[in-house]
């Protein structure tokens, strides 16, 4: 945000959103006793911080936190925040953990794409259809409550649904991802995958396998135009579903891919389109919902 003057403003009044600038790894660093299982001090020290700021500010009480957000992709971020209800309730959430079983509210809330790597060091794109052998890919743990059903019906079933629990030593993941047609992006202990966004950069048609995940930017980007959504219980049927898309059909899902790449990057300064304005704008058609009354 420092380096987005334009977008930033130090005068309060002008401000339609205020930043909540906590970072919930930290606070896991630093306040969370490891191994002890309590996770209560992170609440307590979330409850404590908007104690100050509601105390020591007239900005939170004149919207009860509603012209608030806060950003977290630690898996342990909707939990810090029901430190305060109403921060819980009524501010904006833009977090990776968009479970909709677990109070995210996509009306009030932003899911927030999960990332392993900078955006910026990552070389995008990838081979066309014809470059591609494979018609589906995955590798990866065996945890939370998707993967195990996935593992169960593809691991080394089918040469053309590769899905590994561990790659073959040598193989590189970004190698098998670009000779595949489609990428599998099953929610691991957390709803959000960053396997969504590798598969972006690569130029692979996602295919998310998830419940109750609010995708990112689902107000402005239609999805079902460059990935497929397959339902948990659909996971038997995958290789049918994949194949009823025809070679042109998925030409054209490949190249919105690539046209929706620009709005999953990250630059440093944030250029128009990229995520940094997305998740702006994610914010602020949340904050259109919220009337702010003037203080007599
Ligand atoms: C905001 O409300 C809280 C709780 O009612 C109160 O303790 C605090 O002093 C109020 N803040 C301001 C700036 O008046
Ligand atoms: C989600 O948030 C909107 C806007 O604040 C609110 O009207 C709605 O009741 C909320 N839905 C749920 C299920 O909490
Ligand atoms: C989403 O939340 C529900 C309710 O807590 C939970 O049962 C489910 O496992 C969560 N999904 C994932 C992928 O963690």
């Amino acid at each position: 945000m420092d380096m987005e003057s334009r977008l930033r403003t130090r005068d309060p009044d002008r401000a339609h959103v205020f930043f909540l600038p906590f970072s919930v790894v930290r606070m896991v660093q630093y306040i969370y006793p490891r191994d002890h299982h309590d996770m209560k001090p992170l609440r307590k020290t979330v409850l404590d911080y908007i104690n100050l700021i509601s105390g020591r500010y007239p900005y939170w009480n004149r919207s009860l936190g509603a012209d608030h957000f806060m950003l977290s992709c630690h898996d342990w971020g909707p939990y810090a925040s029901g430190g305060h209800h109403h921060l819980f309730f009524n501010s904006i959430r833009v977090l990776c953990n968009a479970n909709t079983s677990e109070w995210f509210n996509a009306s009030r809330d932003v899911s927030l794409p999960e990332m392993n790597v900078r955006s910026n060091v990552i070389k995008v794109g990838g081979p066309s259809a014809s470059g591609r052998p494979m018609l589906a890919f995955f590798a990866g743990g065996n945890h939370g409550p998707v993967r195990p059903v996935l593992l169960k019906h593809w691991k080394d079933k089918d040469s053309d649904v590769q899905v590994h629990e561990y790659l073959p030593k040598g193989v590189s993941y970004v190698e098998l991802m670009k000779k595949s047609k489609f990428c599998l992006c099953p929610s691991g202990y957390e709803v959000a995958s960053p396997r969504i966004m590798e598969a972006i950069y690569y130029d692979c048609v996602p295919v998310t396998i998830n419940a109750n995940y609010v995708l990112p930017f689902s107000d402005v980007l239609n999805w079902k135009a460059f990935s497929v959504q397959v339902s948990v219980e659909d996971i038997p049927n995958l290789k049918n579903i994949l194949m009823s898309i025809s070679p042109r059909q998925y030409i054209r899902m490949q190249r919105r891919v690539k046209t929706v790449q620009r709005h999953f990057m990250m630059n440093g300064p944030p250029q128009r389109f990229d995520l940094y304005h997305m998740l702006l704008h994610s914010i602020w058609l949340r904050r259109l919902n919220v009337r702010i009354h003037p203080q007599d």
